[in-house]
């Protein structure tokens, strides 16, 4: 069977670190290790506009944002497919098919739905087409054949439900879809990167995200800024590491050749964390650190980001092409799909001889 990757990101915002460490960073480790047969990476703008319907412009503007964000993390539309989900319009039409096979009180119990219904006030009047974007992300999933989904964790309810309906599919069916396997960041912290503030996510609205396109300067600020354990007064003071957002960052993004090259009195993450824990050492010494590792991560996206803002119309074609390429692939699994429905009836010559002779005979 080959293997193949679908993934994605709604266009809503730029992409920042949190996106990074949870998913994008293994997304083109995962490109670059040619185990792959074919790799899909989706612009979900139609998925965004669930949530957003009354924002279509923030959307349009963000998609482009999200496209430089991709290509300067690396990957590299001659290796992955890019493309733009609300292109595809085989994927609407998968997803009116799925419906049939999920239960109102399934959805209402998806965690992720329930959350978000939460976070955006929407008890009293949900919008359909935003309870239902499981059964979306299903077809965006099943449309590719994927059998590999790199995502954040909040993500894990998705693929859930998205296998119940490739079962669910395969038994009334008959076997046509193909049953994808989550892909989880390998570390707790790069799972669960905290905001600057010490929040449990990095969002938008909170403010207290480090961006993928910010500056040398504005990152380096923000990690001076960053909330550590609000019990450590004083340098000589014990500090607490656990759930401290400074080493949580550190343990997801930090090397031991970086302690050689800035903090030769420690020889690993781990050395530091006990001197911090025994008292006598400042944050702000951790924090310049911390500001040398994000800066040697993100220079380099800093800078292939400004060199493919230059190329804009380039990006919308190669965003073009490869909406044409998925569309492709998504319109071979509709016409798998519709097949074992049983309602491609054009393409059905023995419903059509079938049909012929009971009228033939008369019964
Ligand atoms: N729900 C994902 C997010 O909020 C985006 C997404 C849409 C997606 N369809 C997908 C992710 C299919 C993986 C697979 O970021």
């Amino acid at each position: 069977m080959s293997k193949v990757i679908l993934t994605g990101d709604r266009p809503t915002g730029r992409l920042h670190v949190g996106h990074y460490a949870g998913s994008l960073k293994r997304r083109v480790e995962l490109q670059n290790s040619g185990e792959y047969d074919k790799i899909f990476i989706m612009i979900a703008d139609a998925q965004a506009l669930t949530d957003n319907a009354d924002n279509p412009e923030k959307v349009r503007q963000n998609i482009i944002e999200v496209a430089l964000d991709y290509l300067s993390c690396g990957l590299d539309p001659e290796k992955s497919t890019l493309f733009i989900q609300s292109q595809i319009p085989e994927l609407c039409e998968l997803s009116f098919y799925y419906m049939n096979l999920v239960t109102v009180s399934r959805l209402q119990r998806n965690p992720t739905v329930k959350s978000e219904i939460q976070m955006r006030n929407f008890e009293t009047s949900i919008p359909v087409g935003f309870f239902t974007y499981p059964i979306s992300q299903a077809a965006d999933i099943t449309a590719f054949h994927a059998t590999t989904v790199p995502v954040g964790e909040d993500q894990a309810p998705m693929i859930e439900q998205t296998k119940e309906i490739v079962h669910k599919f395969n038994s009334v069916y008959g076997e046509t879809l193909t049953d994808p396997s989550i892909l989880l960041p390998d570390s707790q912290a790069c799972m669960r990167l905290p905001g600057i503030d010490g929040k449990a996510k990095m969002s938008k609205s909170l403010n207290n995200c480090i961006y993928l396109s910010d500056s040398e300067e504005e990152v380096r600020q923000k990690v001076m800024s960053m909330f550590t354990d609000p019990g450590h007064l004083r340098v000589q003071d014990p500090g607490k590491v656990e759930g401290n957002p400074v080493f949580i960052y550190l343990e997801a993004f930090c090397r031991d050749d970086q302690f050689a090259r800035y903090l030769p009195e420690y020889r690993n993450l781990q050395e530091l964390k006990d001197h911090y824990s025994r008292g006598g050492l400042g944050d702000v010494k951790v924090k310049k650190f911390l500001n040398q590792v994000m800066q040697e991560e993100l220079e380099p996206i800093r800078t292939r980001r400004r060199e493919f803002e230059k190329r804009i119309p380039e990006i919308y074609e190669i965003l073009r092409k490869g909406s044409e390429v998925a569309q492709a692939e998504a319109a071979k699994t509709l016409s798998e799909v519709k097949r074992a429905m049983k309602i491609n009836y054009f393409e059905d010559a023995a419903l059509i001889r079938e049909q012929t002779e009971r009228f033939a005979s008369g019964c």
